[in-house]
């Protein structure tokens, strides 16, 4: 089956999450990696918690409640201007460097995102990136109420760019998102931008573990649930080639 659209996680894939580590960093010194990993493992299972507890709420307020967790427990005082300023980066979210021409190079293809980000969120980070003026949709799992990798927040793909599922490649850096697409029936791309080899050899080299190493440790090397996406890449500028 021919592939028509390339459909993207956002958060990880196309912009990399660990660029707020410099605002985090610049607002409370000495802590910024510890708070960008804890914020970011914590955003992630808020959303899967809320989804089992049926409790949604979107994912601005999942990145404030977790951000606000971070701060809290690691015993920072922070006032709103700085709260803000920390949120204020999701929104301005660096692009991974080889984005741009990826997504320039499949033109020919529909392009999209699908992300648990809420609609606010990602059309201001699409339009801030420039991303806005490549992308046919920005989808958002919002309208399901439900997060990835719920198999429903995958079925918006088919409902907003009318293809099916097996003329998609959904590309995910993220384990848990490219299992609950495969899951669901996409064909999927995940990116290991993290190899095993590396994993190891920051584990072994430390003597304390930083929370960088362990955040990758924890999201993004491939889970034990007996899923196997159908390719394995190292970066968005290897898809031109893998679709062709
Ligand atoms: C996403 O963009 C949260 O990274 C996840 O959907």
């Amino acid at each position: 089956m021919t592939i028509k659209a390339a459909v993207f996680d956002a958060y990880g894939t196309l912009y990399d999450i660990q660029s707020v580590a410099a605002v985090t960093e610049d607002a409370f010194p000495g802590y910024g990696d510890i708070i960008t990993q804890i914020w970011r493992v914590k955003q992630l299972e808020y959303s899967w918690l809320r989804s089992l507890m049926r409790r949604y709420e979107d994912f601005s307020v999942i990145t404030r409640e977790s951000l606000a967790y971070t701060i809290r427990v690691l015993g920072l005082q922070h006032d709103a201007t700085v709260f803000e300023r920390i949120m204020d980066k999701y929104l301005h979210l660096d692009l991974y460097p080889d984005a741009r021409a990826a997504l320039a190079a499949l033109k020919d293809k529909k392009l999209a995102i699908l992300s648990n980000g809420s609609s606010d969120m990602l059309n201001a980070l699409a339009k801030n990136s420039g991303l806005d003026r490549v992308l046919e949709a920005v989808i958002s799992v919002d309208s399901k109420k439900i997060f990835k990798p719920a198999p429903d927040a995958y079925t918006l793909i088919e409902a907003r760019l009318s293809v099916t599922p097996d003329e998609v490649l959904f590309v995910s850096s993220n384990p848990w998102d490219a299992c609950g697409a495969k899951a669901f029936g996409l064909n999927v791309a995940w990116i290991e931008r993290v190899t095993p080899e590396a994993m190891a050899l920051a584990c072994v080299k430390s003597d304390v573990v930083p929370p960088l190493t362990m955040f990758k440790a924890l999201r993004t090397q491939m889970d034990e649930l007996g899923i196997t996406p159908d390719h394995r890449i190292h970066a968005l500028s290897e898809l031109p080639n893998l679709i062709a």
